[in-house]
């Protein structure tokens, strides 16, 4: 899961690649590096950390090249450093690629190339990539007599040649110095999108890098490439069958990707989620008639309404989100529902019946765990919806049908808006295959008047930043929290401490709050704040009792209760509300200041919120 980006045009490629690659820097920070193409030779620099760094090694003044490569990079084999840094040159040094994926036989396929007497300089699975387009390349030679229909073009022959050794996934973009006006990208399991500009082409593996030159692109699909020169752009397969691609457009704009006066874009996002959730809500709600209109499922919801079984899969934040779906699609349409890791799903051999439907939840649609899920479960037949957030983007493309949750880019590496849409297009579709099977018009046109007004309750919560932010202050020497809540806040709770594990490098525990007395109640001491979702809900009374338990054993509480409940201040060490709801509406609430929790505990303790230590933001390996 690292971020690519290459181009070819006539301006100079590299600040187009600099700025392309902050773009993509979420995607992976931990070392980078451009490959410019002068003459015919690569001038390659590339270093340790972040594009920052690469830019204060770079030579002072303009660069002229108008043809490069660029990386950055979330290590999977190799530590991250300079040598392991992206673009990677092969022994001939007339090749050069930077790599998203893994290829999981570069050890054999290494041991070959060594034999050939290929050098390399580099740990990493990717150099093997452009040993081996090089060694085809310089020899000709295809391996074992191969007779598959290739390319005429030596440097397209030579890249086919090598891709069909390869095994595991590919996000590539080439560069040949012999063949200074052309470029190639592939793609195999990694995301690739190729720019089209006027007499200009971006290779990119995320549209971010894309959208500041050209808001028209090509979505390649796996076992396909892309070569693009001064005379235009072809695609094709592998094995050089031509293949005719749609031009799409970029779906959002540079504005959407910038901070826009916030410090980070995890801040923005937690801000953006009103405007977000109410752009996710629009248009799908009729309330004269009580429904909810899903477009991209229209076709599968009389399957869905008459359905034995769901299964909702997903990794992480999306997975938290998949627990909410459980619990809405049970309670509300009483269709029997299970959650599944994406991770665990695809390698245990899952039971799918005749008429099971699975959802597949991802905000970047392109995890790894999550499209392999996608793909076990078609191939056993099932119908597979997806929803995803970013438009074209793999598992988008790969589902049979899908809801896009249309909250605009995430880039904040810890999930905020994409999770609070993700529940509310749960919860439409739950309204409306309750509706379908027996919900009254009443019950339902009153739960669709509310989720409309989410925007609103959501800005409330937002106002008492400043307060969340003393309760992050008052307990931000804590190393140790919990996170507690019941039914449908159960998921809320797991999220809670997800966000503030993972950029406030605090250790949290997220648990059904019943759960604590079977054995984490041993942890309680005045060292450890439990934060309780205690909002008003049928359990309300009994998570009270958890609290009374925390409390007698000397434990600091955070209580998230509903505005208006002056009982529950009594019990709190600091207190937070959220406006009124419905039990089943509340998680699109609850959440909310538990991102502002982490966000200002990771903020006070001086961490980078938006690139947060070993982490990217999609993961786009296994
Ligand atoms: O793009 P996806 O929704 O498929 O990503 C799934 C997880 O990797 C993601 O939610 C991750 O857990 C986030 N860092 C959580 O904030």
């Amino acid at each position: 899961m690292c971020g690519i980006v290459a181009y070819i045009g006539h301006k100079p490629a590299r600040p187009i690649l600099l700025e392309g690659l902050k773009r993509l820097e979420y995607r992976g920070y931990d070392s980078a590096g451009i490959a410019l193409l002068a003459d015919d030779t690569f001038e390659v620099y590339k270093t340790a950390g972040r594009i920052s760094a690469l830019e204060d090694i770079l030579p002072p003044g303009e660069a002229k090249e108008v043809v490069g490569i660029g990386h950055t990079r979330w290590a999977t084999h190799g530590a991250p450093n300079t040598i392991n840094a992206h673009p990677h040159l092969d022994a001939t040094g007339k090749i050069t690629i930077v790599h998203n994926g893994i290829i999981e036989n570069y050890a054999t396929l290494k041991k070959w190339l060594l034999s050939k007497g290929c050098q390399f300089t580099s740990d990493t699975d990717s150099e093997v990539i452009a040993n081996l387009i090089g060694y085809f390349y310089s020899t000709e030679n295809a391996r074992d007599g191969n007779n598959r229909p290739a390319s005429e073009n030596k440097f397209e022959w030579a890249v086919q040649q090598a891709l069909h050794e390869l095994c595991g996934t590919y996000g590539l973009a080439i560069l040949c110095a012999d063949y200074p006006d052309t470029l190639i990208g592939a793609k195999k399991g990694s995301p690739l999108i190729l720019g089209v500009g006027e007499n200009e082409y971006i290779i990119a593996s995320d549209a971010a890098a894309i959208v500041e030159h050209t808001t028209q692109a090509i979505y390649l699909s796996d076992n396909e490439m892309a070569t693009a020169s001064a005379e235009g752009f072809r695609t094709m397969t592998i094995d050089n069958a031509v293949v005719t691609k749609e031009l799409k457009d970029i779906e959002f704009s540079l504005e959407q990707i910038e901070l826009a006066g916030f410090d980070h874009y995890m801040q923005k996002e937690i801000a953006e989620q009103p405007t977000a959730i109410a752009r996710c809500l629009g248009g799908r709600i009729d309330p004269a008639n009580a429904r909810v209109v899903l477009g991209g499922i229209g076709e599968q919801l009389r399957d869905l309404t008459r359905t034995k079984r769901i299964i909702l899969t997903a990794c992480g934040t999306a997975w938290h989100a998949c627990l909410v779906g459980e619990f809405l699609f049970e309670q509300l349409a009483r269709i029997p529902a299970e959650v599944e890791y994406a991770s665990e799903f695809r390698y245990r051999n899952p039971i799918i019946e005749d008429a099971t439907i699975v959802i597949a939840i991802s905000q970047s649609g392109e995890t790894a765990d999550t499209l392999a899920a996608v793909e076990q479960a078609k191939e056993r037949g099932a119908t597979v919806l997806g929803m995803v957030n970013v438009v074209g983007s793999t598992i988008a493309r790969t589902t049979d049908a899908g809801v896009y949750l249309r909250v605009g880019p995430e880039i904040g590496v810890a999930s905020t808006k994409a999770f609070t849409a993700q529940v509310a297009v749960l919860t439409m579709l739950a309204i409306e295959l309750a509706r379908r099977r027996h919900l009254s018009s009443d019950y339902a046109g009153a739960l669709l008047g509310e989720l409309n007004d989410l925007p609103e309750k959501i800005e409330t919560i937002l106002r008492q930043s400043d307060h969340i932010r003393q309760i992050a202050q008052a307990n931000i020497d804590k190393e140790n929290w919990l996170f507690l809540g019941r039914g449908v806040n159960y998921p809320v709770a797991l999220e809670g401490a997800l966000k503030l594990k993972e950029i406030s490098y605090i250790h949290a525990e997220g648990l059904p709050a019943a759960e604590m007395k079977h054995g984490p109640i041993a942890l309680i001491t005045n060292r450890m704040p439990t934060v309780f979702i205690a909002t008003k809900s049928l359990q309300y009374d009994k998570i009270m009792g958890n609290i009374e338990e925390v409390r007698a054993r000397g434990g600091k509480t955070i209580i998230v209760a509903t505005e208006g409940d002056d009982h529950i201040a009594q019990y709190a060490d600091h207190l937070i509300t959220i406006p009124d709801a419905t039990e089943q509406l509340q998680p699109m609430l609850t959440v909310v200041p538990l991102q502002l929790l982490a966000y200002h505990a990771a903020v006070l303790r001086g961490h980078d919120v938006d690139k947060p230590r070993n982490l990217a933001k999609s993961v786009t390996v296994e």
